[in-house]
């Protein structure tokens, strides 16, 4: 799929009745042999509305999978955090481990990035299914079967019998990709995550699933927030898109006004490195997606200056000194940069 060659009308999301989820200055630190390292996300703040699409961007390390684990409660032992995650009024970071399992998998679920490995390989698929309606549902055995079957049904795979009875070893990689959004989707939850889940398809298949995605989110208005290193994949595809950098985020806004027109250096080296191809892949001749020069930083707890600086064509003295704050260019846009748009 090249950058803008899916790009389409949204349908609008508005920000502005009541937030589905609200991140609030959520600050998360791991700590490694006695040590504290330098926070994996730094004072993120941001709302999702009932079933938006949000896309997050960012390199390899920007703290992506630490957002989505935190919104899941499964942030490990090692790390301290701070901030508000409130989800329906109710802060999940004050969450004992009995609501969490009401919530887990019925109201936020997620769609893994390995979506094989969250499936048993002991287990047929269907079976697997039908467990997690039980945990969540009433119901009997023959009523479970049958919702069951609707959800294999509902992401395209035509030949229930067959999949509801295999094992996972038995199915292709887009097969199995569906069955783990199914599994994500059983209990019709509010929000789903999904952590690079496409990474290892192929591209046609991956556009495949992406329309699945969609059309699932359209047809039953569950939010979702779909996680990617790569922005050819949102393009058409998010309704906003918000674009991490060393665990803050650097720019967040309608994805096709940031895409049209970043206002981020970082944003803007991102995007302007993807080629538009012709045959749908954005990879370099080496099989990679290019990069933008320079890495992400060693992350200093103590550092003063904007984190970005050292890869950013644009900085000036003052880049060094100061972090830029978080400000509101445009209605519905948000920026960190003293030069943005530059
Ligand atoms: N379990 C962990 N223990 C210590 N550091 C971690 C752990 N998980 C992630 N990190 C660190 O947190 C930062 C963000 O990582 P991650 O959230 O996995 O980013 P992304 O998903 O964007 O690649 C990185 O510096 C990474 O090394
Ligand atoms: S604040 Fe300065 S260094 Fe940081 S991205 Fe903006 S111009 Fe570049
Ligand atoms: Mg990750």
């Amino acid at each position: 799929m090249g950058l803008f060659t899916n790009m389409m009308p949204f349908a609008t999301v508005s920000l502005e009745g009541a937030a589905l989820l609200r991140v609030r200055a959520l600050t998360v630190t791991y700590s490694t042999r006695n040590r504290q390292s330098a926070p994996a996300l730094r004072r993120v703040s941001f709302d999702i509305a009932p079933g938006e699409i949000l896309g997050i961007l960012g390199e390899s390390g920007s703290g992506k999978s630490t957002l989505a684990l935190a919104i899941l409660g499964l942030l490990p032992a090692n790390c301290s955090v701070e901030g508000t995650i409130l989800f329906q009024d109710e802060d999940l970071l004050q969450m004992d481990e009995s609501r969490w399992r009401e919530i887990r998998g019925a109201k936020i679920s997620m769609i893994f990035q390995e979506p094989g490995l969250s499936l048993s390989p002991v287990m047929r698929v269907g079976d697997q299914i039908a467990e997690i309606i039980r945990a969540h549902r009433p119901g009997n055995g023959k009523t479970r079967k049958l919702e069951c079957e609707a959800v294999l049904r509902g992401v395209r795979l035509s030949e229930v019998d067959r999949i509801y009875r295999a094992y996972p070893h038995q199915l292709s990689g887009g097969e199995l990709h569906r069955v783990a959004i199914a599994q994500a989707l059983a209990c019709r939850p509010d929000l789903v995550i999904a952590d690079e889940s496409t990474r290892s398809l192929d591209v046609t298949v991956q556009a495949e699933v992406l329309n699945l995605l969609r059309e699932i989110n359209r047809k039953r208005g569950s939010a979702l927030i779909f996680i990617t290193h790569n922005p050819a994949l949102l393009a058409g595809f998010a309704d906003r898109v918000m674009v991490m950098y060393a665990g803050g985020i650097v720019e967040q806004g309608p994805t096709a006004q940031v895409f049209s027109r970043p206002l981020h250096p970082y944003t803007k080296g991102l995007l302007q490195l993807i080629p538009r191809s012709r045959n749908g892949t954005n990879l370099t001749s080496e099989g990679r997606l290019p990069v933008i020069p320079g890495s992400l930083p060693a992350l200093n707890p103590s550092s003063r200056g904007c984190l970005f600086e050292p890869r950013c064509s644009v900085r000036t003295a003052h880049c060094q000194n100061e972090s830029p704050g978080e400000v509101t260019p445009e209605r519905g846009r948000r920026v960190s940069c003293f030069n943005y748009g530059n």
